[in-house]
């Protein structure tokens, strides 16, 4: 009898392990459905690029670090950016500040160690952030140690790299290098090896040796740079310099002189066509051999750096479904459309968006960039009266934006003297030329507050120099005072993660030359339009005159630009859309129902 009332008893025990078990799978099952159908994370955040050199000074010696970066890990939470990508911090003799990679797997000793990596990576997690790293596949340090072995000829190196014998010699027997190719940096792309008498090519710098694509063990060996990072947790790589990953395997042919009447420099590299040194066919390849790597991981982004003035090459590296390659090629569209705030109108700033839109892979994912590390301040390229309306167009417009450091509170670029000046592709343009080169302007320190050096390190130098208005413009100042661009900023940040703004539709009420609209609805919800003057001058528009569809009669002010100060316009105020005013460059945006 006891026997049966225990078996009755482990049946009983049995069975409410199996319901049990069946529970847990049901709700394990329905978590993994909701994370499938959540859009991945990339979709979801602001992208924030990170210049490790100019970001936040720890150890004093004048240079950013990953410590530094750490230290402001709560200041990107609150800024509301969902993904930190950080510019290379790879262990580099920093001729081209850390896009010349001596290890690929090491951290630079100017920014730190593993562990400080690691506790960067586990910092920012911990707040929710993403981590992003640059991948460098293009070229290596000439200090690397594929490159040493290599230009001696040691295997299996030997090939690792772009090698090719003289044409020819001069009459005082110099080398002759085998084509016209050249250097993104100015210069022949060529550079004699004494010690394997060959020439060897590179897209950039003489210090940025090409890597040789053809050969297996490169891609195998950059593959496993690329599960090296994904293996210590980060979230996505920004490639760098795609399109010049191949190029054509004759290497007797020239490329053809452009014909460009702006450059007259036969060593300018905008002097020739490079129709044989990028966009090659077999660049996809590799890419989609990426692209599989990273979908072995779960929710990792590939951001490809393509610049390009044919749009369908840029489309090219977003792939298809069949050769899936980037997540997105970076929309370089704000800035090369606009050089001058002459060339912005309404109707020109739809027309850069349209360009984008309307060639776009059927499926893709949008994406918009203000600026970076190699293209002045945002404020110094279009005028600051513009800064907040270009991050509220950014910022609102279905798509994932890119802000570089620094843009949120409007930095502006900052003179460097030919004496003080760092970058290299400047310094190959020589005193006269340097200045319309120069990636310094936009690279200077970070203004934290209105201390010393602007509170971007603890020491009495710094590697660029600090811009003259720190302070008054700075984080701090900007944190305190009644309005700012950094509070109109982290206002953005948190407006769109409403559903108007993640699920709405999208419309442009009115173009015109001075005005640019965007109106965000969505069914059940606010609706928000954005009015911006891309004028210089102040300006009353009717709304509805000018409307292609219905505009309610009024609406209220959400936020404004800090440059206009008017009684009428104060956020909460109603305004008629018949008689919206203006300041220079302004952005207004409003709320609607229904
Ligand atoms: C990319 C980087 C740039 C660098 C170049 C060579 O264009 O953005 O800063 O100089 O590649 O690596």
């Amino acid at each position: 009898m006891p026997n049966k009332k225990c078996l009755v008893f482990f049946f009983f025990l049995f069975f409410l392990v199996i319901i049990g078990v069946i529970v847990i799978c049901l709700i394990a099952k329905d978590g993994i459905k909701h994370k499938e159908t959540e859009s991945p994370f990339w979709q979801r955040t602001i992208v924030y690029q990170v210049y490790p050199r100019s970001f936040c000074d720890h150890d004093g010696d004048g240079t950013g670090d990953l410590q530094g970066i750490l230290s402001k890990a709560d200041y990107l939470k609150e800024l509301g950016v969902g993904t930190v990508w950080l510019s290379p911090i790879f262990s580099s003799p920093m001729a081209d500040f850390g896009y010349d990679v001596a290890n690929f797997t090491a951290i630079e000793p100017l920014f730190g160690t593993m562990d400080d990596f690691d506790a960067l990576r586990a910092a920012l997690h911990d707040r929710g952030l993403r981590l992003v790293l640059d991948f460098v596949p293009n070229h290596s340090s000439d200090e690397h140690e594929w490159f040493v072995k290599s230009r001696r000829k040691e295997e299996p190196y030997a090939d690792y790299y772009i090698w090719a014998d003289p044409k020819g010699f001069d009459e005082e027997g110099q080398p002759i290098p085998p084509n016209n190719w050249l250097s993104v940096f100015r210069g022949p792309a060529w550079t004699w090896a004494e010690e394997r008498q060959q020439f060897y090519f590179h897209q950039f710098l003489a210090k940025q040796p090409d890597l040789n694509y053809r050969n297996e063990r490169v891609r195998d060996e950059m593959k496993q740079v690329l599960r090296f990072w994904l293996d210590r947790g980060v979230d996505g790589f920004r490639v760098d310099a795609v399109k010049f990953l191949f190029e054509v395997e004759d290497i007797s042919q020239d490329e053809s002189v452009a014909n460009d009447p702006e450059t007259d420099d036969p060593l300018d590299y905008y002097y020739l066509n490079h129709t044989l040194t990028t966009n090659q066919p077999e660049t996809l390849e590799v890419v989609n051999e990426w692209r599989d790597i990273l979908d072995q991981y779960s929710d990792r982004v590939m951001m490809a750096e393509v610049y390009d003035d044919d749009i369908r090459q840029v489309m090219k590296y977003y792939g298809n479904d069949s050769v899936p390659l980037a997540d997105f090629p970076f929309n370089f569209l704000l800035i090369d459309s606009f050089r001058n705030r002459s060339d912005l109108s309404g109707a020109a700033l739809k027309d850069a968006l349209d360009l984008w839109m309307d060639n776009m892979p059927e499926g893709k994912w949008p994406n918009w960039v203000l600026g970076n590390h190699d293209n002045g301040r945002v404020g110094s390229r279009f005028g600051e009266d513009l800064i907040d309306a270009l991050n509220m167009l950014v910022l609102l417009l279905p798509g994932t934006p890119v802000t570089y450091y620094g843009e949120e509170i409007g930095m502006l670029n900052t003179f460097i003297s030919w004496e003080d000046t760092q970058d290299p592709q400047a310094c190959n343009h020589g005193l006269d030329g340097y200045e319309d080169y120069s990636r310094d302007p936009e690279r200077t320190p970070m203004q934290w507050d209105n201390s010393t050096l602007a509170g971007f390190t603890t020491g009495n130098s710094t590697w660029l120099p600090v811009n003259d208005n720190f302070k008054d413009l700075n984080v701090k100042a900007q944190q305190h005072a009644e309005k700012s661009h950094l509070k109109i900023y982290e206002e953005l940040a948190r407006l769109r993660e409403e559903e108007t703004f993640t699920k709405g539709h999208t419309a442009y009420p009115v173009i015109s030359n001075e005005v640019f609209s965007l109106l965000r609805y969505l069914e059940g919800y606010e609706s928000y339009l954005l009015v911006m003057n891309t004028s210089e001058e102040e300006l009353e528009v009717d709304l509805h005159q000018h409307a292609n569809m219905e505009l309610p009669p009024t609406a209220e002010v959400v936020l404004r630009s800090v440059t206009d100060t008017a009684e009428a316009t104060v956020p909460g105020s109603e305004i008629h859309l018949s008689e919206v005013k203006l300041a220079a460059g302004e952005g207004l945006l409003l709320t609607f129902s229904e």
